[in-house]
This record gives C-alpha cells, structure tokens and sequence, in this order.
C-alpha cells in the first residue's frame, strides 16, 4: 500500500483560530509553499479543530475566510493545490468517528497538548480529547505520504501513525502511514515567543508582544523585536539553552534572509543593532505576503468562495472514496444494496 505509485503526496491543515503568527510561517506555512511544487497537495483549514475550545460563531466564520486568503497571500496557489475548509468534506468528521473506534482512550490521555489544554479550561470536551484523532482522520483520508509541520505536532503524527498501521494489521492494507515532515529547531521547527523564549510563539498567548502576526505593520514588528527578552549579555551567538532569546531571533533572520547562523554570528557586537537587522529581514519577508493579502481582500468574496468551492470539489472526490473503501472493510452495509 505504501508504494501505491511513488507519488509524493502532502496533507496539512491550519487552525482558524484568528491570524498566522510568523512561528506558523516558518515552521509550516513555508514548507507548503515550496512542497506546493512538487508534491500533490491538500491544505486545509480545519474549522473543525477549532471548535474543540469555545469560539464566537461570527468569528470563527469570519478567521476560516481569512485563513484561506492567508494560505493564498503566503503563495499557495489554487491551480498548483487544493485548498478547501474541512467541514466542507463530511468524510472528516464521518472517518473520525470510525477511526475512535480503533484509538485507546489512554493513547488520547498521554498526548502533551491535550494535557496542557486541558489544565487551561475549566471544563474539558470530548472534542479537545479526540482531537489528533480527527487529526489522523483529516491526512489519512488523502493517502498523504508527508505532513508538513511544526515540531509540537509530532507526538499528534505518531498516534496518526500508530492508527494507521493498527487499521492495516486488522483490516488489510488501506491507509499510507504518513512521513512526518518537520524542520529541526534551527530551520524554524520551533520558533519561540519573543517575550519568553522558553515558549512557543502561539497566537492565543495572552502577551501580544510575544507573537508576531503576519499582518502586523512594519513598526508594530520593529516595536516587538526591539522589545523581546534577550539576556544581559552583548555577544550574538547560537545557544539556546544559554541564550534562548537570541538564539530565536538568529533562527528567525536566518529563516527570513536565507544565511547561515554560523554568519550571522560573526557579525555583531552588541544586541541594538542585531535587532535592528532582524526587524529589517522579518519586515521584509512580510511585505510581499501583506501586498497579496490586500489583493485577496480586494477581489472580494466571490474570488475566494470560487477556490474553496473547487477546493472542496476535488477533495471530496478523493475523500469519499477512501471513506468507502473503510466502511466496506469495516463491515457497514452499503445504502440500497446488500
Ligand atoms: P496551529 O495554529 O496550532 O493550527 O498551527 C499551524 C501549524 O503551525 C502547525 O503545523 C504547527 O505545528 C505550526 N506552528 C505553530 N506554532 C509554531 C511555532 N511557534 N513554531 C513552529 N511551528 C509552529
Ligand atoms: N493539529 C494541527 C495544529 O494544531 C492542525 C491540523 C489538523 C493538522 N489536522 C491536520 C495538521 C492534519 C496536519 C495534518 O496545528
């Protein structure tokens, strides 16, 4: 089943939780766009996933729109892949189900974020739980060879990995088990709030200087980088159980201008002007990404709706038809016939 042809096939999906943070961009959202090329692939945004913690209806509609424009202002192309929302393929929601089916309740209890999560919410939903299993539902649907990730995803692809090959032991081969595809700490795996640099930047930090949106203005980005916690020292160095701080910050203009750390250190004496010069690389990987986004705002609803309708159109093709193939294994009756 693995070699089902030698296609290259990537699935990965993005909340809608309200904006991209620069950790989003570099640490998956990059990898999209150069996959985009040469792989078949689907990108997804998972308004599903984002219901798993309390969201304003309005709110939630209005961040999936902005999200796929987000995808489109990043360089995702429609024509090169297929962009859809989740809840517009009922075969998600349908083959997790069959698939909680086959997962243990004390494999979802170990996993970290459902963990974490669940010590920041007074009440606790079964969704928040099952959550990585509609995660392994959503890349196993596409025979996705690679996911395209950051590094906090990982254990979520091990448990898609481990359903996967636990449904072929006990019905046949049906599903690819999925490559993880995760850049190490250096090349964006992991980029950490500005703020506390032993964190991960996550745009539902309640600090906002600690994340960098996509859409933020070029001196909202100076302001935060300028602020970020560094430690008293001066040299710029890569160390990041020393210097978790600079550390980031070198990872980042590394990320955004395409040199080397090793170069990057070499070249400062003092922590002013290094920040300086990473506000300059981030603006400036920014700006390109901000000019298609206001593209996207201008050619209105319909432009956008076009490419999540095909999106949705061709990913559901795909879907139904492996959502069938393990219903049939599965042992359920087929509507109208025995
Ligand atoms: P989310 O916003 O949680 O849906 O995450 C979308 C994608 O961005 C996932 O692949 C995450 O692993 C990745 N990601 C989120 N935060 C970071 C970060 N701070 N560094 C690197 N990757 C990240
Ligand atoms: N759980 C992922 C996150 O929080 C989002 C996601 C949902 C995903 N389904 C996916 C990522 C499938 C890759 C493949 O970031």
């Amino acid at each position: 089943m693995h070699d089902r042809g030698h296609e290259m096939v990537v699935f990965s999906g993005v909340k809608p939780s309200g904006g991209l943070t620069l950790g989003n961009y570099l640490g998956a959202i990059r990898n999209f766009v150069e996959l985009q090329h040469r792989a078949r692939c689907y990108f997804c945004v998972v308004d599903l996933h984002a219901l798993t913690v309390p969201q304003d209806p309005e709110k939630l509609r209005a961040w999936t729109l902005d999200l796929a424009r987000l995808y489109m202002a990043c360089g995702l192309d429609p024509t090169v892949c297929t962009i859809f929302i989740q809840s517009h393929v009922p075969a998600h929601a349908q083959l997790s189900w069959l698939l909680e089916c086959m997962t243990y309740v004390g494999e979802l209890r170990r996993m970290t974020q459902f963990k974490e999560k669940s010590r920041q919410h007074e009440v606790v939903t079964t969704g928040l739980m099952t959550y990585p299993v509609l995660m392994a539902a959503d890349i196993l649907l596409y025979d996705a060879t690679h996911v395209p990730v950051g590094e906090d995803q990982k254990q979520h692809l091990e448990l898609c990995r481990d359903v996967a090959q636990r449904f072929n032991n006990r019905f046949g081969p049906t599903f690819v088990v999925p490559e993880p595809y995760i850049p190490p700490r250096q090349a964006g795996g992991r980029i950490m709030s500005l703020t506390d640099p032993t964190k991960k930047m996550a745009k539902s930090d309640d600090e906002p200087d600690s994340y960098i949106l996509l859409t933020d203005p070029p001196d909202v980005v100076r302001a935060k980088i300028r602020r970020a916690t560094t430690d008293a020292g001066r040299e710029v160095r890569y160390d990041p159980e020393e210097k978790p701080g600079i550390a980031n910050l070198m990872v980042i203009m590394s990320l955004c201008t395409g040199r080397s750390l090793e170069e990057i250190a070499g070249q400062y004496d003092g922590y002013a002007r290094f920040k300086n010069d990473v506000a300059d690389a981030v603006i400036a990987t920014l700006e390109p990404i901000q000019k298609r986004y206001r593209q996207q705002e201008e050619e209105g609803l319909a432009a956008i709706e076009r490419v999540l309708a095909e999106g949705a159109e061709r990913a559901e093709a795909v879907a139904s038809r492996k959502l069938a193939e393990v219903q049939e294994k599965m042992g359920l009756l087929r509507r109208g016939c025995p």
